[in-house]
């Protein structure tokens, strides 16, 4: 076995933030890399963003600015959601970056010596107002089965037929509102099935897959000759430019995987090593360079066990040792959902509640296996109180103080085989942690801690503390307590990097390797005990969730369905909106007005919008949703005068279609602030 490990996940896409869904994958492979530097291997995490692409584009241009600067906002972003999860990695580069311009040219010679890239003719919608080819999901149209309207280009969720956009009646541009065309145009595609029998063996055989993942290959792809892969987008398009085939941008899903080597060059340029030592290429690859593992979601597995081994293998490069393949998150049992405020961004998670627990609750319910995962909310605050605060925390928080002036005892003490017998399990421990069933890790010790709990409940120091003739007998009874608490930090320090730091602190002897369970420490000094993790308040969860519900119901879905994932699939989700700086230039083109309100209701199934008819002079009138119900009485509003910004995109939001919005200023709860009715303001008056 290689002792090089590469690990890798799956590169986060630049049109939205991370949330609690895509942490399932990062928490999982950071436990899994933790754990392999704890063993002493030497092991890379690495990863980037995934930048490019038609969402990226229109994006972009709906917020006025340049494709870099929204990435550069959005990788910030993203570091800082990473940061706050402990997910910690080697290198974190970008799709967008030199390194993974060289490496596509690299690969893209590859496939063209291997005589593996064809040219096709390709005929799609195309917006002529907008200037480009449309995605499936920036179509909409009359499903061609069932005639429900206002269906996407790629499948119709009233009857669930799937269908190309081409067949869609009436289509609709979503980023134009215009119909539009049919276009053709050269698109250059990958011949995989050149590489079919070199498919079938690599996903069959040699353990790369989990068995489910390569059953369903078998059933659903190679038992048929495999389809052309389309890897060109024509201009424009933000992405990088084919070199040998001008006009012609690779498709994002042909760079994102590179994006894997382009941030190990960039980690071995920053660390002066080979790359070719960990990801090597040519005859003898497949001997030499890191074993590479993916960690990815069952929703891209093709992209993982099709096309990017088959690139690799054409171009040279040693292939994945294994792609290891999880579920998707389910909350409470259902999909996350934005109303019901389970759609949990990590900032705002992190906003409320230790991101320890989430890890905890993760491992606790992470296998090897493809099943979905479930975050059960009650069981996510019992779990934590009773195993993480009420059984490991506690050990320590009932006998550090005990031994705060004395230090632990010279000699570890008879503890009945306690320390000896949790040493021995390191090993099984160890092994689920390899084989990626965390779930069996955590559940062997939690074992480890009962017994624990047990032993301190029997010899109950604290009822020895106010008898001097037992303070010997105190300080091994703590000397026993703190040597199993510390085990237990050991063999959770790949799950809670903070707890085992904080264990190392107390007992000034810092964590360093998973053999340092194996040996108790003696006669060192204990210091204060400082508090380590709170219980799960209650009360915090059902805030996130409200804030996550608020935030949903105030960042209404942009114009066009900007996916969260690179594929333009069922997936795709309402991009969350970036705090950019606003420009002397942006904000001079704001239209202010004065507007009267002529009506004002409550919006039902809010508890922040109000709908306000705003008339701006004459006969213009607006629709507005304003977020301030419970702060007014719709009934007071009417008839005031208040400053509308005129020439905000309309929003589509769930409750209709919002287009404007009012400003107001004021502390919030019955104090905002709108234009005096005296102020001599005349509705549809410009105001700057
Ligand atoms: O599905 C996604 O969100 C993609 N951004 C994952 C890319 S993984 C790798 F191939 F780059
Ligand atoms: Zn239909």
């Amino acid at each position: 076995m290689s002792h090089r490990i590469l690990v890798t996940a799956a590169l986060p896409y630049a049109n939205g933030h991370i949330h609690i869904g895509h942490l399932v994958e990062y928490i999982q492979t950071d436990i899994w890399v933790r754990f392999q530097k704890l063993r002493g291997r030497r092991c890379l995490f690495l990863c980037a963003d995934d930048t490019h692409g038609t969402a990226i584009m229109i994006r972009a241009r709906q917020e006025g600015r340049s494709e870099e600067a929204l990435i550069a906002d959005m990788r910030h972003a993203h570091l800082r959601d990473f940061g706050s999860f402990d997910v910690e990695f080697d290198n974190y580069g970008s799709t967008n970056s030199p390194a993974n311009l060289a490496l596509c040219r690299q690969i893209w010679e590859g496939l063209r010596q291997a005589n593996l890239i064809v040219e096709e003719e390709v005929t799609q919608l195309f917006d002529v107002e907008a200037g480009t080819f449309l995605a499936d999901r920036f179509v909409k149209g009359t499903c061609p089965r069932c005639a429900a309207p206002n269906q996407y280009g790629d499948n119709c969720d009233k009857c669930g037929a799937t269908y190309s956009p081409t067949d869609l009646k009436d289509p609709v541009s979503t980023l134009s509102g215009s119909r539009p065309e049919l276009r053709s145009a050269r698109h250059l595609f990958v011949r995989i099935e050149s590489l079919h029998d070199f498919l079938n063996d690599w996903t069959q055989s040699g353990n790369h897959l989990q068995p489910e993942v390569a059953n369903y290959l078998k059933g659903h792809f190679l038992g048929e000759p495999l389809r052309d892969w389309d890897v060109s987008r024509p201009a424009p398009y933000f992405g990088f430019p084919i070199p040998d085939s001008p006009g012609n941008f690779w498709y994002v899903w042909f760079d994102a995987p590179i994006g894997y080597l382009a941030s190990l060059a960039e980690w071995c340029a920053r660390h002066n090593e080979s790359f070719d030592d960990w990801w090597p290429r040519g005859a003898d690859a497949p001997s030499r360079g890191a074993e590479i593992h993916h960690f990815i979601g069952k929703d891209i597995t093709y992209f993982h066990t099709l096309f990017w081994p088959a690139m690799l293998k054409a171009a040279g490069f040693k292939l994945p040792h294994q792609v290891h393949i999880h579920g998707f998150l389910t909350v409470d049992g259902e999909k996350m959902s934005k109303s019901k405020g389970t759609f949990i961004r990590g900032e705002v998670y992190a906003r409320h509640l230790d991101p320890s627990y989430l890890r905890y609750y993760y491992a606790s319910k992470l296998t090897s296996k493809l099943d979905d995962l479930d975050l059960n909310l009650q069981e996510f605050i019992d779990k934590v109180n009773s195993d993480l605060v009420g059984k490991v925390v506690n050990l320590a928080s009932r006998s550090a103080g005990f031994v705060q002036t004395t230090g632990l005892a010279a000699q570890y003490p008879d503890d009945g085989g306690l320390f000896a017998q949790a040493a021995a399990e390191g090993e099984a421990i160890a092994a689920a942690y390899e084989h990626r069933d965390f779930n069996t890790a955590m559940r062997l010790i939690m074992g480890l801690a009962d017994r624990a709990n047990r032993y301190i409940d029997e010899q109950a120091p604290w009822t020895l503390r106010k008898d001097p003739t037992q303070a010997e007998r105190l300080q091994q009874i703590c000397t026993v307590t703190l040597n199993l608490f510390r085990q237990l930090a050991i063999f959770l320090a790949p799950v809670l990097p903070r707890l085992a730091r904080q264990a190392g602190e107390l007992l000034h002897a810092p964590i360093q390797h998973w053999s340092d369970a194996q040996t108790p420490l003696t006669g060192t000094a204990v210091g204060k005990f400082q508090h380590m993790l709170k219980r799960v308040d209650p009360d915090l969860v059902q805030k996130m969730l409200a804030d996550s519900r608020d935030e949903a119901a105030a960042a209404a879905p942009p114009a066009t369905p900007a996916a969260a994932s690179t594929t333009d699939g069922p997936e795709a989700l309402a991009a969350e909106p970036l705090t950019p700086t606003c420009s002397f230039d942006d904000f001079a083109k704001v239209d202010l007005r004065v507007a009267r309100v002529l009506a004002a209701e409550e919006v039902k199934d809010s508890n922040k919008l109000l709908r306000l008819t705003l008339g701006l002079g004459g006969e213009e009138r607006r629709n507005v949703f304003a977020g301030i119900k419970g702060v007014y009485e719709p009934a007071a509003l009417v008839g005031r005068l208040v400053i509308l910004c005129a020439n905000l995109a309309p929003r589509k939001m769930k409750f209709g279609l919002s287009e404007g919005m009012v400003l107001a200023a004021g502390p919030g709860g019955k104090d905002i602030f709108l234009l005096s009715p005296d102020s001599g303001a005349v509705p549809g008056q410009r105001v700057h």
